[in-house]
């Protein structure tokens, strides 16, 4: 199979008739657990994934960004010298304007280029296609630029485009784990130090990743408002994030908040420990206990933060059902819609693959997709 970097490579060759000074991939993710805990300043446990968005690129002489995306077959030019403005109509290339812009105001002196892109993440899945295009543009144009950058600010960067120009409000994980992401491991994030630290994924497991192919609309919207709402609280509280409150003190202003309110702070209290207690229980290879969190996680998304859909319920019960007690599940991302992620022992893929071909599209009336996913580096790692 040809990967994203060979693509860009050789449509490099063809489209500009140069060979690229830089190829540079880096990888979707998927979250064992902590969701919607990053903007709450916590903690979440994502691998980075072996699906990639690749860029490839040559300096130009003059001020111009020319940005061919194979996989659309869409093709923009942007000038450095003029504020970038939304693009309506290739929406893709909002991304690489957002990108130009924070890295101008940060005062890096970007060259012209030219640049292909394509990729392999499954889109609008929630194992962010975007950020990982974001983080090999981001690569890209610091590196043909003779400029220098890590990946925690990368990721930064990446974020800082998406809050200000793309319009999500999104957290750092995405962006953080496809720059820094480890073979084989997953990465236990602090989101406000930044610290990161890897956890081994027990031998023998494998990290099934399973797409519901439902998407719904309006999403953007849903997760902004989750974010309104939980530092709602954290401002009630006259905390800084929602990381910095327990149980206790949620229950002491219950009648003080909204019902609403009060489930998605519970969401992201009790998830933040059950990410610290899952990265443990990986450490020490317990994987009925790591089920049991993902379980609860998955129930905290559903009831508390109501981010799943049927469908998606409907797959976490179907891989549950094979699997037992033998590992876990839950959805991964932001939701309503998207992937399951499943951490089990290798040998019973055959059987939950076949459990889902039976079972997922009687209910659903479509089909899901699966991956197998390997923990994989990262594009700064
Ligand atoms: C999206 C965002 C992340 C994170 C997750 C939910 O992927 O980009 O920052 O908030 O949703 O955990």
């Amino acid at each position: 199979m040809v990967t994203p970097r060979e693509k860009v490579a050789l449509a490099h060759r063809q489209s500009y008739s140069v060979a690229p000074q830089f190829v540079i991939a880096a990888p979707g993710r998927v979250n064992l657990i902590g969701e919607h805990t990053d903007y709450n300043d916590g903690f979440v446990l994502p691998l980075a994934i072996n699906y990639q968005a690749a860029v490839s690129a040559s300096k130009r002489d003059d001020r111009t960004i020319r940005a061919f995306a194979l996989d659309e077959q869409s093709q923009v030019e942007i000038s450095l010298d003029v504020e970038p403005e939304f693009d309506h109509v290739a929406s893709w290339s909002n991304y690489l304007r957002g990108i130009i812009a924070e890295l101008q105001n940060q005062g890096f002196k970007l060259c012209g280029a030219n640049l292909v892109i394509s990729g392999n993440v499954p889109q609008g899945a929630g194992l962010s296609s975007s950020a990982a295009l974001e983080i090999a543009l981001i690569k890209s144009l610091v590196s043909l630029s003779e400029e220098t950058i890590d990946g925690v600010n990368a990721a930064l960067v990446g974020q800082a485009a998406e809050n200000n120009f793309v319009g999500c409000s999104c957290g750092i994980m995405d962006q953080l784990i496809s720059a820094k992401g480890e073979r084989q491991h997953a990465l236990l994030i602090d989101c406000r130090s930044l610290t990161l630290s890897p956890v081994p994924l027990p031998s023998d497991t494998v990290v099934l990743v399973v797409n519901s192919n439902v998407r719904r609309a309006l999403v953007d919207g849903e997760y902004n408002l989750r974010r309104q709402q939980c530092e709602a609280v954290a401002r009630h509280l006259k905390v800084a994030a929602l990381r910095d409150v327990n149980l206790d003190q949620l229950l002491g202003v219950a009648s003080e908040i909204s019902d609403i309110e009060f489930k998605r702070a519970r969401h992201v209290i009790t998830e933040n420990q059950r990410t610290l207690d899952t990265a443990q229980a990986l450490v020490d290879g317990d994987l009925k206990q790591v089920g049991l969190y993902m379980a609860e996680s998955h129930a905290s998304m559903r009831d508390d933060f109501e981010i799943t859909v049927p469908e998606i319920d409907t797959l976490v019960n179907i891989i549950k059902l094979v699997i037992g007690e033998q590992g876990g599940t839950r959805m991964t991302g932001g939701g309503f819609g998207g992937c399951v992620v499943a951490l089990f022992p290798r040998q019973l893929v055959p059987a939950v693959i076949a459990k889902i071909n039976l079972e997922y599209s009687k209910v659903s009336g479509t089909e899901a997709t699966i991956f197998e996913c390997e923990a994989s580096a990262g594009a700064f790692t």
